[in-house]
């Protein structure tokens, strides 16, 4: 029987050296394969859905953060069985990898917005503009994706743009319920500890406010987005940085960004 081992996990049982089980089905399984470094650059979490015995890498995070993604990886999956990886947005931190993961299989079907398709050669040292390193790309415009799984699940890529990026795509996982959220959810700390989890709702909002308020770039993108996700039963929100969001706390944290002047809103409120 499947279980999300998620739910059970506490600030205290969760080690950052190792592969973090998430969700745990017969053929369907979920880790976390991040990076905590603990220095002064931003902390990125990158996800592996495994599914038939193929690796789906979500976020796979900046050019220094191959080893260590590699690594995880490899404790799980070969290499060579990553067969996609996601991209929520074009962001350094999370695509700037991606050239040293097509070298060990050049087939990895890359799902990132139609936006960035042009633009994601640019991370590339060689020259890729003839057939040989031709990039597979799986392009998704404003009327998302669907991508069927050996499983039997879907992974659905929705559209949430201008969050920040004006290209900016959601994952969901139908099987688990996750959805995986890019830079929307995002907390910074001050402190260098490793924060995978909420241990308190007033001091995680602290975390959030000042790059949700930077970084979202307004209040109809916010209600645009929570319009289309309605329906769906989101059991955890999993963003690209800081803590997870976990059943009751998906829902906490929707209500807290929909009262949370953001970006032009906040920037130009003075502006009637
Ligand atoms: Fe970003
Ligand atoms: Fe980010």
């Amino acid at each position: 029987m499947a279980t999300s081992p998620l739910f059970d996990l506490t600030s205290a049982n969760v080690n950052p050296d190792q592969p973090i089980l998430l969700y745990d089905g017969d053929d369907h399984k979920i880790y976390w394969v991040g990076v905590h470094s603990a220095g002064e650059e931003i902390e990125c979490n990158s996800y592996l859905i495994v599914d038939g015995g193929a690796g789906y890498l979500l976020e796979p995070g900046g050019f220094d953060r191959f080893g260590p993604v590699f690594k995880k990886v490899c404790y799980l999956i070969s290499p060579s069985a990553v067969s996609h990886m996601y991209f929520s947005h074009q962001d350094p931190d999370i695509c700037a990898s991606f050239p040293s993961w097509i070298k060990w299989n050049e087939n990895i079907q890359m799902i990132v917005s139609s936006l960035w398709t042009r633009f994601m050669p640019h991370y590339e040292s060689r020259d890729i503009s003839g057939e040989r390193y031709r990039l597979n790309f799986i392009p998704v415009g404003d009327e998302g994706a669907t991508l069927p799984l050996k499983s039997g699940g879907r992974l659905e890529c929705i559209s949430a743009p201008y969050l920040h990026s004006p290209g900016n795509i959601l994952l969901f996982d139908t099987t688990s319920g996750f959805l995986f959220s890019g830079d929307i959810g995002a907390s910074m700390f001050k402190d260098r500890a490793f924060h995978l989890l909420i241990d308190n709702w007033d001091s995680h909002t602290d975390a959030m406010r000042g790059f949700h308020q930077r970084y979202m770039s307004c209040n109809r993108a916010v209600a645009g987005m929570i319009n289309t996700l309605r329906g769906r039963q989101i059991t955890a929100l999993l963003p690209q940085h800081g803590a997870i969001f976990r059943q009751a706390e998906v829902a906490r944290y929707f209500a807290w960004l929909s009262h949370l002047p953001v970006g032009a809103d906040y920037l130009y409120r003075d502006i009637p």
